[in-house]
């Protein structure tokens, strides 16, 4: 039988420094739902839903497609950095609000690419928010409610933000 290799990488991971044991075939989603990081899904495995995006050094990226060792010395951010249940973010306020999570398996992937717009663009316009949305696919909401939720959050959002550096970057 062939022996399989295991390696490590380090990165930090909603803040923290952390090093994993790893294999060069092993993917970031896998690497972070088997270390207990169960909020970011598997929907396809193939780069088309959306539902394992995380944020690395402030892009969206689909966790299914990177491998993990990718992330070496980035800095790595789930929907586990992005409030709690109890004190919610308030992207996901508005989420509730509007009646927008129906099995809720899409919103994981579609808070972390909201926030990699609302942290890299300033007068988010429909155009952009959408360039940066269209990446997460949802098979219950329709989305209406979803943009609604986004929008809200976009208009009320104050003054300075950091410029249009980072539109989703899929690796
Ligand atoms: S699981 Fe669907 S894009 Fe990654
Ligand atoms: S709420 Fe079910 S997939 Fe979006």
């Amino acid at each position: 039988m062939s022996k399989v290799s295991t390696n490590t990488v380090s990165f930090t991971l909603n803040g923290v420094k952390k090093t994993f044991e790893t294999r060069p075939d092993e993917k970031l989603l896998a690497l972070l739902r088997r270390n207990g990081y169960r909020g970011t899904k598997y929907g396809c495995g193939q780069g088309t839903c959306g539902a394992c995006t995380v944020i690395m050094d402030g892009r969206a990226v689909y966790a299914c497609l990177m491998y993990a060792m990718q992330a070496e010395g980035s800095k790595v951010r789930t929907i586990e950095s992005s409030g709690t249940f109890e004190n919610p973010g308030e992207f996901q306020k508005e989420l509730v609000a509007a009646g927008a999570v129906q099995c809720g398996y899409c919103i994981p992937g579609i808070v972390m690419s909201a926030t990699a717009l609302m942290e890299a663009e300033k007068d988010v316009t429909d155009e952009i928010a959408r360039e940066y949305m269209d990446g997460n696919l949802c098979r219950c909401t329709g989305y209406e409610k979803i943009w609604i939720a986004l929008r809200r959050v976009l208009d009320r959002k104050p003054g300075e933000k950091k410029p249009a550096a980072a539109k989703r970057g899929k690796k």
